[in-house]
């Protein structure tokens, strides 16, 4: 299994926040956006990971995260030229997904909640067509929005309707079979201009080869699509890391319980940093 994260856009919304920086590397509390996707592919056992991204913003990706060795990642870099939709990533990612199946994340989702970690392990390896994520949500007018049957079958998904026919926004995370790369070079640009996800999926569920997951209640999948919505997703990582005493997408505590790295490889990454807070954490974990 391979895996993408796509971090591109012009972030036009949050306007002057992501004039000059991209907004995956805008602060999500204490950490870059993008370390919270990245988690997300690390905790489905992904290893192999193609970080896509404007021609602009692509070298601060690398100064974050490198080539992913640290983490016992291999991390490789490429450049989407200009925004024209998220399913354009299986295009330029055909060389990395080759023949194997690949799990996609947006660059600016954010999910947490319990048992996901093992939701990720179990259900991304074995994915047979497209396997997707919903989320139900107040107002889904702003998401691909799927319909399920009442055994939970998908039936339908639109993208961004103005009268949806649920309240289940499909989120930001979706996983293929090889061939999506193939189903995206025949697709057609929208109106927009843009290869569009939902076209991809729609092509899945003709098949009969798209199934959803319904995340559930008290799973938190946070938006950063807006100032408030960002400062929002700030506030839930700190209440929840101060409560619980944990950290939320800490890269280096997530490759060493994945096995990654080693303990001694964490405590080496610890005591490379500077002493914060986040650094013995990280001491404390390996003890
Ligand atoms: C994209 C997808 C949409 C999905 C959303 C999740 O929308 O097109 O189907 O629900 O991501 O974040 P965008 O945020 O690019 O408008």
């Amino acid at each position: 299994m391979r895996g993408i994260i796509l971090a591109g856009g012009s972030g036009t919304r949050l306007h002057p926040l992501t004039h000059a920086v991209s907004k995956q590397l805008l602060p999500v509390y204490n950490k870059p956006m993008v370390y919270y996707p990245l988690s997300v592919l690390m905790l489905g056992g992904i290893r192999d990971i193609l970080l896509i991204s404007s021609p602009q913003h692509l070298p601060m990706f690398r100064t974050l995260l490198g080539d992913g060795s640290d983490l016992g990642l291999s991390l490789s870099y490429a450049e989407q030229a200009r925004p024209e939709g998220i399913a354009q990533s299986f295009l330029i990612g055909a060389d990395h997904i080759g023949n194997d199946s690949v799990t996609l994340i947006l660059g600016d989702n954010v999910f947490h909640g319990p048992g996901f970690s093992r939701l990720l392990h179990d259900r991304l390896r074995t994915v047979d067509g497209a396997l997707l994520f919903g989320y139900a949500v107040s107002d889904p007018r702003r998401y691909g929005v799927g319909e399920v049957d009442a055994e939970g079958r998908l039936v339908s998904i639109e993208e961004k309707p103005a009268r949806p026919r649920s309240n289940l926004a499909l989120t930001g995370l979706y996983s293929y079979s090889s061939d999506v790369v193939d189903i995206a070079k025949n697709l057609r640009p929208s109106p927009r201009g843009e290869l569009e996800i939902t076209d991809v999926n729609r092509v899945f569920l003709a098949q009969g080869r798209a199934r959803l997951i319904d995340l559930g209640r008290g799973f938190a999948w946070l938006d950063t699509g807006t100032h408030d919505a960002l400062l929002q997703a700030s506030h839930y990582v700190q209440v929840m890391e101060q409560r619980q005493g944990v950290r939320i997408a800490c890269l280096e505590e997530i490759a060493y319980r994945m096995g990654f790295i080693t303990a001694g490889q964490c405590h080496e990454l610890a005591a490379r940093m500077e002493p914060t807070p986040y650094s013995q954490y990280l001491m404390d974990i390996v003890g």
